[in-house]
């Protein structure tokens, strides 16, 4: 069956983006980053809102009705987003007073370089890939602008392949990995943050050199739990209207769940498509509790 994955999308350095991120290129790689910038950086689907009002959390002092005082994506804007017709990332971070929280997806290697110059902080946000991978399903069935994800094999061929936005989960994952210890990168685990979220926010806490009570702490894990989230207008993307993202199919907030450990993802992948994925040697050195 022939779906249209690709047609929306172009390559940027080989990685393949939306065709209006592509367009706009040359103003994401000249962005002018500033030193109390947060990034947040994520593969897409990999818990980016949840790691964003965390934060957002962090920084409004545990203040939830501060948190409140607008939608997710105004509070952290999207560093490359651009659709004709809204606001762009850039245009909307630079109408951000400092310190200024920054979402992306972008591979390390596209990050624009006055991040790395002005020595910015990034939280780095990995989940496992299987559970990604049909986050990113459902995401493709019901943003209007993505093409029709097919069935689920059709759909999991390409994400393997890297051929859907923002490219291979594994060198998106690998490459942030990597580089680590280079920048001034925190890098956390979903799966981390759903078995301990008070040890993971702690991590956060320590790098971002902010200190917090317990009963504030607590507040903030309460206030960013899956249910609480889920009926919270400001984070679950009920604002936008069902013709740009259609939540009567799937919403936003899903499950919110761990359904498969990522060894055990990446070998019956590695085994199904001739080790598209490469995972094992990698998974070695990642920290991950593989319960197997
Ligand atoms: P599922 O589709 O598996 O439910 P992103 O924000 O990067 O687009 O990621 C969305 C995924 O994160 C969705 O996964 C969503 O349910 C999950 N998520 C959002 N908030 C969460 C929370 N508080 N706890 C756990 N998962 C959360």
């Amino acid at each position: 069956m022939d779906i249209p994955t690709l047609r929306t999308l172009v390559p940027v350095h080989g990685v393949p983006l939306s065709i209006e991120i592509a367009e706009n290129w040359e103003a994401v790689e000249h962005f002018q980053a500033q030193p109390d910038d947060l990034v947040i950086s994520t593969y897409p689907k990999s818990g980016t809102t949840w790691a964003s009002e965390i934060i957002d959390m962090i920084y409004s002092g545990g203040d939830h009705e501060r948190c409140r005082r607008d939608t997710i994506y105004n509070r952290v804007p999207y560093l490359e987003f651009r659709i004709p017709g809204l606001p762009s990332g850039i245009e909307q971070l630079n109408a951000t007073p400092s310190p200024r929280l920054v979402k992306t997806h972008l591979p390390i290697q596209l990050m624009p370089e006055s991040f790395w110059e002005k020595n910015a902080k990034v939280i780095y946000f990995a989940r496992n890939a299987k559970d990604v991978a049909v986050s990113y399903y459902f995401f493709h069935k019901i943003v209007t602008a993505l093409p029709d994800p097919g069935p689920w094999d059709t759909f999991l061929d390409y994400y393997m392949k890297g051929d859907v936005g923002y490219g291979s989960w594994h060198e998106h994952v690998k490459g942030w990995w990597e580089k680590r210890h280079d920048y001034n990168i925190l890098y956390l685990f979903y799966e981390d943050m759903k078995e301990d979220p008070k040890r993971e926010i702690r991590k956060m806490l320590h790098f971002l050199e902010k200190e917090m009570s317990d009963d504030i702490l607590e507040k903030i894990i309460y206030h960013t739990t899956f249910d609480v989230m889920k009926t919270n207008e400001m984070v679950n993307y009920k604002t936008i209207p069902n013709d740009v993202l259609d939540q009567t199919i799937s919403p936003f907030m899903r499950k919110g769940k761990i359904y498969i450990n990522i060894l055990q993802f990446s070998c019956t992948a590695a085994r199904k498509k001739g080790n598209a994925l490469e995972l094992p040697g990698f998974l070695r050195e990642l920290p991950i509790k593989c319960g197997l």
